[in-house]
């Protein structure tokens, strides 16, 4: 994207480039949540000196008057008493340098403005941006129907990327709900760039340099391949979902991958559902325990009905689930080869990795046979 990474941060990473990588890295990162441009920045001890690095910034070259405003504050180690007023005087000092030089002061809005403005306050520090994507990235500009818990489109595709999934390998997502993971992992193999079908609030700024978005949509456009081969299913036990995630996949512009069926959504269960292919991947967010109150224990013995499936029919696959419940490897009764703290907006999860290996059934049973001889005190055999 032409970005060079300064440092990893809190949630995200430090970058500089040009306005033209900023414009990139929200049209094409499937994983940020929103790219912000820093404006300004400074020391403070109080309010004061909030209004003043506020003030201090040339807005006027970034928006208008005419436009509209909205300010938020964020902090971390902040001394100050009250965000509420730091974010006040912020606005104070952003207002009155617009009327100072023009005479007018743009208005604040809260629900959709044209311009936001974001402080993140640290102990002694201040950094003021201007959010270049508006609506968060995850947005992709398809979703109108969803599912049951759906995951965030920007997770999903960190899920698929930690997974190490390619578009040659099949990837089953046996619990696909409205279908995000999927849809996800077909507009990486059609190479179809997630910001293709909304817009950026950095479309509304005054240096926006039209002509170079338009090439840089352009050419992304005529990157997509909608005949890319690939082998994805997503299957949900109930059809209701179904027909949604197939909804969602022709508004994500995946018609001709429904048609060829090089993308399929079906109806079914994951106790009993079949295998795609000899060898591939599972990537998936299976119902858990928090979701459905009180926590379920059919719930859990769904999971141990699933992995009995999965060591029955699947050895040569790689499992990934995505879970808020830490005992799930004990309920499916799998020893995880890794695990990942993701988190699914403020719930903490792990993602799982389970290899399913031939004979896996065999080995587990034998071990289960062992661990309830134990428990019933009598010597366990070795098999
Ligand atoms: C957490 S949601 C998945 C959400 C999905 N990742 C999305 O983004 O929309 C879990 C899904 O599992 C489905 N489900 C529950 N039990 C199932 C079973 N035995 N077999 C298949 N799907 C099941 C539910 O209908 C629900 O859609």
């Amino acid at each position: 994207m032409g970005a060079k990474i300064h440092a990893p941060v809190a949630g995200g990473v430090d970058f500089g480039g040009t306005l033209a990588s900023a414009y990139a890295a929200n049209l094409h990162s499937r994983i940020a949540s929103r790219v912000l441009w820093r404006v300004g920045q400074g020391g403070y001890r109080n309010e004061a000196d909030l209004y003043d690095l506020a003030r201090a910034v040339a807005w006027e070259q970034e928006f208008s008057t005419d436009q509209t405003l909205r300010v938020d504050v964020t902090a971390h180690r902040s001394p100050l008493r009250s965000l509420q007023f730091a974010t006040l005087r912020i606005k104070d000092g952003i207002v009155d340098r617009a009327r100072e030089r023009s005479g007018a002061r743009p208005s604040i809005e809260r629900s959709q403005p044209d311009v936001q403005v974001l402080v993140h306050l640290k102990e002694q520090s201040a950094q003021l941006y201007i959010d270049l994507s508006g609506e968060g990235l995850f947005k992709r500009g398809w979703r109108a129907e969803k599912g049951e818990a759906p995951l965030k489109e920007n997770l999903a595709a960190a899920l698929l990327m930690l997974s190490g999934w390619t578009p040659q390998k099949p990837l089953l997502d046996p619990f696909c709900g409205s279908g995000t993971i999927l849809i996800e992992a077909a507009s990486m193999a059609t190479g179809r760039a997630p910001g293709l079908q909304r817009h950026f609030a950095f479309e509304k700024l005054r240096g926006f340099d039209r002509a170079a978005w338009s090439l840089m949509r352009q050419k992304a456009r005529d990157s997509v391949d909608d005949r890319a081969m690939m082998q994805i299913v997503g299957r949900d036990i109930s059809t209701h979902v179904i027909e949604l995630a197939i909804a969602n996949a022709r508004r994500a512009g995946l018609e001709m991958a429904l048609q060829n069926r090089s993308l399929v959504f079906e109806a079914g269960d994951a106790r009993t559902g079949e295998p795609i292919a000899d060898h591939g991947m599972i990537v998936t967010n299976p119902p858990y325990g928090e979701q459905s109150s009180p926590k379920s224990a059919s719930v859990e013995s769904m999971m141990a009905d699933v992995a009995a499936q999965l060591k029955r029919k699947f050895p040569g696959w790689q499992a990934w689930l995505l879970s808020a419940d830490r005992s799930l490897p004990q309920q499916m009764r799998l020893r995880e080869s890794s695990k990942t703290v993701l988190f699914n907006g403020p719930l903490e999860c792990r993602l799982f990795r389970f290899d399913m290996v031939a004979g896996s059934m065999r080995r587990q049973s034998a071990k289960e046979r062992n661990a309830r001889a134990q428990k019933l005190g009598k010597q366990s055999t070795p098999e």
